[in-house]
């Protein structure tokens, strides 16, 4: 009898895409010891979800697609997760490389394919791994150069076969520039990130490979100041840090020949060691370079480094922090901008409009005789006479220029510029000393900023939210540079109150936990053993009793919370709970009564100066100490420490307890300072019982009516004001204030050409601040309704409001699932929404709707719709459980 052959099981319609390592794609120079794989998973069927997956990890990739792994092999592993897989292979070792696939099972046990190889390597885990020394240039004088010119270093080796394998595991304070064989390496700039360099210093890995040769073969890298080195006296003090010393350089560098053979190259006392063309640079101030001093071929074999300017390398202490990997999106070149006008304001001086604002730096294209001095000064704004006007932001500088760059030319035919070891926030660039006249295209501009990807994208019928939202980007791109920044000029610092206020909109808009995830380590070297927090991070020691408190601090809670909620990563709470707890024990020790009297307030409101707010800061204050004891529960919860969990608790329950005792008056439904701020607060913050909301909401309203419908407020109440409204049912007002053009809002704003979001309402002070971007996250949240419902996006609510005159909204967000879009117009008294739920997650979605009847999906009655069931109907929408898949509702409007 013949059987007849089983039916081979279909594969299934899940495919494995978009796979990562701690975020990144492919990473070189991994430290965390587990470190997380994520996949996306894409099908064009509905209803599609992982049962299981398997995980393949190989040390070689070809062993790896004949389905030997030597490394991890999970096996099929019932599990729908799909994000934050933690690496339960063999221990992995320094420089380990891992080769991984996986493959996933769909609900009718179907697998898919494997997903293509993926790759991450360890970097150098131990700190005996590192031979090399610290070294820099022994001090020169350099004739008719004021300062010490920053050091290039350079070292000569030979390799007597082909490499196959090479990399460069480099740290060079502040700044550096690696070369190999003349060739620059790697596409970063400002490497690596600014850390609290006596605690911690970060080294880059570089895959050098292709830049080797067998023969002789050169290293080369330039040195800059960066944080390492504040040479002028500024704000807080970082002339005065405490890890301040010259730039110094860490280099180790294997490789691995294809006999097998390793060759290790490192940093001592044998490299040689000169002074470059870079003759002073300053963060704040700007570089000068004089071509003249550049030594050409320095970084090429051909180079010969036995004269009297060249001196030993001087091995030097480290800079006392421990060595780290950089495990975050670099710095780059995001995009060079050509000026929309460049005038001559007066002789000689040239002013070039670059259109918009952002943060970066020129490049200069100029052919002049040799010593000419061409000077670049960047600016915001103009003045009257179209020169440039420099006066809303050098305020805080204490010597010498301010965003300033100078080019000495060698006078050899046209010589192309651009610095590297400083960066700006401008539109207007000020040319002066240019030999005849620059002509369009011989000053450009290079964008610069943490290169990050988008994660959301928002469009809507209204011109004027679209072009908040572009603002809302610009600045925070400007204002990213390996730290949150508050503005990309003045200060250049980690203030903290600004990066929490914006960290939700940052989160819609970018894939910004990398980035998150450095930074918040950052505020563990800073804090002190009391548990007390400065408001920059880092921070050279300035910053602990002023420009802080709660509402600055929490961004230590926040923003390990926001990743939660968002990314579904728990690390950053478990990793830093202790911090945390102990921040929250250091407001004990100073409140009183449970109420926190320290700490700034609702700052930059409309009228006064910064901090005139009427909302007092003890208010606001007091209101982050009950949400961060809440925080510091649930992430005890979250890490089975419950008696913590319970005490936090209670803790913030006797806080919530004595703000409604201190700040709270029933009969009136009115708070301490009767003022927008405070109302929002209580609201936003969930301070109060649940009965006396409508209450304190109608005193809110009515306060916006006293404003005429426009926001009163400073960076706290803004972007409470704008959630609670629409928390409350009341998107309507909030788009109402979102939409204003008459000061104070962000339209008087962009009727006055801002083209980032400006420091302060009055339009005094910095014009690239992000701290008033939170805007941008309610634009996803309220108008396209895009929130977690639990974390990670594993189950999204998709509640949009249809307000006012908006006519349609387009809002999509990259969850770590997959796109998540909201779209939807109005046609008539009909509203026609379009969503898509990605695979492995599933959402509620709220259809605005007079009935549930009146509700249709693909053009069928919604109770027949394949992946849709009616959860409830509630007035004026009705809500579904909405499974993967894409959708197009259609409802008619409530009347
Ligand atoms: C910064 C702000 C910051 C504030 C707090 C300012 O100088 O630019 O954005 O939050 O100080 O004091």
């Amino acid at each position: 009898m013949t059987r007849r052959p089983s039916v081979p099981p279909r594969r299934s319609a899940l495919r494995v895409h978009d796979p990562t390592c701690e975020y990144l794609a492919n990473p070189l120079g991994i430290e965390t010891a587990r470190p997380r794989l994520s996949w996306k998973l894409r099908s064009e069927r509905r209803e599609e979800r992982q049962t299981a997956y398997e995980v393949q990890a190989a040390s070689d990739r070809d062993a790896l697609e004949r389905g030997k792994s030597d490394l991890w092999k999970t096996g099929k592993v019932r599990s729908s997760q799909s994000v934050h897989v933690e690496y339960a292979g063999r221990a992995l070792r320094s420089r380990q490389g891992c080769w991984w696939r996986v493959r996933v099972w769909d609900a009718r046990g179907r697998a898919s394919p494997y997903s293509p190889p993926a790759y991450f390597e360890m970097g150098l885990l131990r700190p005996s791994d590192w031979r090399a020394r610290w070294i820099t240039c022994p001090p020169i004088t350099v004739p008719d150069v004021p300062e010490q010119p920053s050091p290039v270093l350079r070292k000569a080796f030979r390799l007597d076969r082909p490499p196959v394998s090479a990399r460069a595991y480099v740290s060079g304070l502040g700044y550096f520039e690696l070369y190999v064989n003349g060739r620059r390496i790697g596409d970063h700039v400002l490497d690596p990130a600014f850390t609290r360099y006596d605690r911690r210093a970060l080294y880059v890995t570089h895959d050098v490979t292709g830049a080797l040769a067998v023969g002789e073969n050169v290293l080369g890298v330039m040195l800059g100041n960066g944080w390492y080195n504040c040479q002028t006296a500024e704000v807080w003090n970082f002339q005065q840090a405490p890890w301040r010393d010259r730039p110094k350089l860490l280099l180790q560098m294997h490789v691995t020949s294809d006999d097998g053979t390793e060759t290790v190259v490192c940093s001592d006392g044998t490299w040689r060691a000169s002074t470059g063309p870079v003759i002073f640079d300053a963060l704040r101030n700007g570089e000068t370079c004089d071509a003249r001093q550049e030594k050409a071929g320095w970084d090429t074999a051909a180079y010969d480094d036995r004269g009297a300017d060249w001196h030993d390398a001087q091995i030097l202490p480290g800079p006392g922090g421990t060595m780290h990997a950089q495990q975050h999106t670099p710095i780059r070149v995001t995009g060079t901008v050509d000026p929309v006008a460049l005038r001559e304001v007066r002789p000689g001086v040239f002013v070039c409009d670059m259109g918009r604002t952002f943060s970066g730096w020129a490049r200069v294209g100029v052919s002049g005789p040799a010593g000419t001095q061409v000077t670049l000064r960047y600016a915001e704004k103009l003045l009257e006479d179209g020169d440039i006007d420099q006066s809303n932001i050098a305020g805080g500088l204490k010597s010498g220029d301010c965003q300033t760059d100078r080019y000495t030319l060698k006078g050899k035919g046209l010589e192309t510029w651009e610095p590297r070891f400083t960066y700006h926030g401008f539109r207007y660039i000020q040319v002066t000393g240019w030999p005849g006249k620059p002509a369009a295209g011989d000053v450009r501009s290079r964008v610069v900023h943490t290169d990050f990807e988008r994660r959301g994208e928002f469009a809507c019928s209204n011109e004027l939210l679209n072009r908040i939202h572009v603002c809302v980007l610009g600045s925070t791109l400007s204002n990213y540079h390996g730290l949150p920044t508050d503005c990309p000029h003045r200060e250049k610092n980690g203030w903290t109150g600004d990066a929490h206020l914006s960290a939700e909109q940052v989160l819609y808009n970018f894939n910004a936990e990398s980035a998150y995830t450095k930074w918040i380590d950052d505020f563990a070297d800073v804090q002190r053993p009391s548990g007390q927090l400065p408001g920059i991070v880092p921070t050279g020691g300035w910053g602990y009793n002023w420009g802080s408190g709660p509402a600055w601090d929490s961004a230590y809670l926040l923003i390990p919370w926001y990743l939660y909620r968002y990314r579904g990563d728990a690390r950053l709470l478990e990793r830093h709970y202790e911090g945390m707890r102990r921040y929250v024990d250091f407001l004990g020790t100073i409140a009183d009564g449970h109420i926190v009297r320290f700490g700034l307030g609702d700052w930059c409101p409309p009228t006064g100066g910064a901090d005139s707010h009427v909302c007092p800061a003890e208010l606001t204050s007091t209101a982050y100490y009950c949400s961060d004891a809440r925080i510091v529960s649930q992430a005890a919860a979250l890490a089975g420490k419950a008696a913590d969990a319970r005490k936090y608790s209670r803790l913030a329950e006797a806080i919530r307890q004595a703000f409604l005792r201190r700040y709270y008056d029933p009969a009136s439904g009115q708070l301490t300072g009767r003022c927008q701020t405070s109302l929002a607060t209580a609201l936003y913050h969930d301070l109060l019982p649940t009965a006396e909301r409508p209450k304190v909401l109608r005193a809110l309203l009515e306060e916006i009516d006293r404003r005429d419908g426009h926001i009163d407020c400073g960076i706290l109440g803004t972007k409470y004001v704008m959630h609670c409204l629409t928390d409350a049912g009341r998107a309507d007002v909030a788009y109402r204030i979102a939409t204003q053009e008459d000061f104070p809002s962000w339209g008087h704003w962009i009727r006055q050409g801002a083209t980032t979001l400006w420091e302060r309402w009055d339009g005094e002070a910095s014009r690239c601040h992000h701290m008033f971007s939170d805007i941008g996250a309610w634009f996803y949240k309220a108008l396209g309704g895009i929130v977690p419902e639990t974390p990670g996006f594993r189950r999204v609510t998709i509640r949009p409001n249809v307000v006012g005159d908006l006519e349609w909204v387009r809002a999509d967000h990259k969850s770590p699932f997959g796109t998540i879009r909201s779209h939807w117009r109005r046609e008539g008294n009909r509203l026609v929404m379009e969503v898509a739920v990605p695979p492995n997650s599933d959402a509620t979605v709220y259809v605005p709707a007079a009935e549930d009847s009146a509700v249709s999906e693909g053009g069928r009655p919604v109770r027949r719709a394949p992946g849709v069931a009616l959860l409830r109907t509630e007035p004026g929408r009705a809500v579904f459980n909405v499974c993967s898949g894409t959708y197009v509702f259609a409802s008619e409007l409530p009347g």
